[in-house]
């Protein structure tokens, strides 16, 4: 006979263990899961199994800004303040290169977490604006880290403004820890050159760089179709969450710089843009999320899926001016 305590409405048991975090998402087809944690994720990743162990293969992170963005559009209450510190607490420059461990800035204690849970094959992103591009490349720098690319993700629609230009970037750095051993996977990403886009240009046809006829890796300047700040009617975006990056920006980092079953970490997930395509791709993922209600759409956005189709992805072409010769006939 079923006691008191087990016949508790079934509804009550599920609200209580649906609402429980770290939450763990499975990936059945690929056999890979998420796992989603919500805190302050410097306190978190001090305390992960997997960053005590080194075994982050990628790291990427899209931190507050310091800007006072609302990141409480759900009115939970419990979200990040984001100008709750002080520039100098958020990211002083004079400490960049202080040693291992007595950083006093938010955004060299997050980093050295990050970093010290890197494999020697591992990559470290950081997605930042003007304000701090700087002082994160000297701090990485300084500890270590091999800068690979500073990429530029390029939007049209930046904040209107008649005083200076109107800004239309961030910027996509990516470093890695040991540049003869890092993961590198081109393939899913490779784009149409403009010489087979442009020019019908044999001699792209013909290239022997070790990339297949007509295509190229992409510049480190990132724009196109898709690829805009996610706002207004974009079909990809989440409600309450405006600091949504779009599908593809986070396809182009995983698919090209981790391999399936890898393990990669977001300690900002925000709206769960990085967890959804690690799982969609069939990487392990943990997300850290101090807002518990930003946490829980995004576990419900991992369970989704993304929006976009990223089959065509390969072979797409970025190329800014329209066809000017046909490619030779064979
Ligand atoms: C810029 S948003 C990330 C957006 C995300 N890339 C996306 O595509 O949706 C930064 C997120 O970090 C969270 N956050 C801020 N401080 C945090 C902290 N100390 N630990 C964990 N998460 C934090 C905020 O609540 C916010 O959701």
């Amino acid at each position: 006979m079923p006691t008191k305590t087990a016949s508790k409405p079934a509804s009550k048991t599920r609200a209580r263990s649906a609402d429980a975090f770290p939450r763990t998402i499975r990936n059945t087809p690929a056999g890979t899961k998420s796992v989603v944690h919500v805190g302050d994720c410097r306190e978190i990743l001090a305390a992960l199994p997997e960053v005590k162990r080194q075994q982050l293969d990628l790291v990427f992170a899209d931190p507050p800004f310091n800007w006072a963005r609302d990141y409480d559009r759900h009115r939970s209450g419990d979200a990040w303040d984001d100008k709750k510190l002080r520039d100098d607490e958020y990211c002083d420059r004079r400490d960049a290169d202080l040693p291992l461990g007595q950083s006093r800035s938010f955004t060299f204690q997050w980093i050295d977490l990050c970093i010290s849970g890197l494999k020697d094959t591992g990559s470290l992103w950081i997605n930042i604006p003007d304000d701090w591009a700087a002082e994160i490349v000297v701090h990485c720098k300084a500890r270590g880290l091999s800068m690979v690319n500073w990429c530029v993700w390029h939007f049209r629609f930046g904040q209107n403004t008649t005083s200076r230009f109107i800004n239309s970037k961030v910027h996509a750095l990516y470093f890695c820890k040991d540049p003869r051993k890092r993961t590198w996977n081109p393939d899913p990403i490779l784009e149409t050159s403009d010489r087979r886009a442009i020019y019908g240009d044999p001699r792209t046809e013909s290239k022997q760089d070790g990339m297949p006829p007509g295509l190229r890796v992409p510049m480190d300047v990132w724009y196109g179709p898709y690829w805009g700040r996610v706002q207004g009617n974009n079909k990809e975006r989440r409600n309450k969450h405006d600091n949504q990056l779009p599908e593809v920006y986070l396809h182009r980092v995983i698919a090209a710089t981790s391999n399936p079953g890898d393990l990669v970490l977001d300690p900002f997930l925000g709206s769960g843009t990085t967890g959804v395509i690690a799982h969609h791709l069939g990487r392990n993922f943990i997300g850290t999320e101090f807002s518990k209600a930003n946490a829980t759409t995004a576990c419900e956005r991992i369970e989704r899926g993304p929006v976009r189709d990223f089959d065509g992805v390969r072979g797409e072409s970025t190329a800014i001016h329209p066809r000017r010769r046909a490619p030779k006939a064979d």
